[in-house]
């Protein structure tokens, strides 16, 4: 396995990459409410990736994939596609997902999950996933394992009585959206794939985290992943790299409270 290391030039790149991801999940806040629905969505999110990044929503035509972003509502695990006639109502969660590739050519990822009105379970359940997001994020430097990472998120998840879902994965990512390595979130590394970080690694933590069982399946449309159970599921997405002496969280938010990784 050969995990790109970045230059400094292409950590540039990846730094602005990762502000623009964020700043269009800022943009977009606001606008998730009761009564929206999700292509109205993706149409603000594509037009603010083109018209004010100067921009392109990476997922667009990914693959076949037919929207700018993914929004995965209550049991959709991930790659859910946003659809004029799904509107959100209260006590839904959704897990939006932003890819921008920007003009010179590099990605930024991440993805956040919103609470429409109120929801006790759907609450908890984010609170956790984030928390194996942070936990896994808090681990991240030179010489440390993917597996420890991935250790820390299934520990923390069943822990709490959830599931990890190991159908899909978190990956390295640069001038290309997926490459390698491949970031599991459950510990079940084949030994050769299990790689230490080195300074320069640029590459995404993304858990799935069901209420129920970890199992999923796609639906006729070839995207949308759901739970087989129909339990809940949460995710939420950032784009790091690895320094010399830990981790910078390339798609940090404005209001986010990454003060866990002082230390
Ligand atoms: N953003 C997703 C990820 O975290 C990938 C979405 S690919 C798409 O890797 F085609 F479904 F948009
Ligand atoms: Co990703
Ligand atoms: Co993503």
């Amino acid at each position: 396995m050969n995990v790109p290391i970045k230059t400094p030039d292409e950590i540039e790149k990846m730094r602005e990459a990762g502000r623009q991801a964020a700043s269009v999940l800022e943009m977009i806040a606001p606008h998730v409410k009761a009564g929206a629905n999700t292509g109205e969505l993706d149409r603000l999110c594509h037009d603010y990736i083109v018209n004010e990044l100067g921009s392109t929503p990476a997922p667009l035509n990914y693959h076949g994939y037919p929207k700018s972003i993914c929004t995965s509502i209550n049991h959709v695990v991930c790659h859910g596609i946003p659809d004029p006639a799904k509107k959100l109502k209260h006590g839904d969660i959704m897990n939006m997902d932003i890819t921008v590739k920007t003009a010179d050519g590099y990605h930024g990822d991440s993805s956040v999950m919103f609470i429409v009105g109120e929801s006790i379970l759907g609450e908890r359940l984010c609170r956790v996933t984030q928390e194996c997001l942070y936990h896994s994020i808090a681990l991240v430097r030179p010489g440390v394992r993917l597996s420890t990472l991935a250790q820390a998120i299934q520990r923390h998840a069943e822990a709490n009585g959830y599931s990890v879902v190991r159908d899909f994965c978190g990956h390295g990512i640069g001038a290309t959206f997926h490459e390698e390595p491949q970031v599991l979130h459950y510990d079940g590394y084949a030994p050769e794939a299990d790689i230490e970080l080195a300074a320069g690694m640029c590459f995404t933590i993304e858990p799935m985290i069901n209420v129920g069982s970890h199992k999923t399946k796609v639906l006729r449309d070839g995207w949308t992943a759901v739970t087989r159970d129909k339990s809940l599921s949460a995710q939420w997405e950032h784009t790091l790299l690895v320094t010399e002496t830990g981790v910078e969280v390339l798609t940090r938010r404005g209001d986010e409270d990454l003060s866990f990784l002082e230390r």
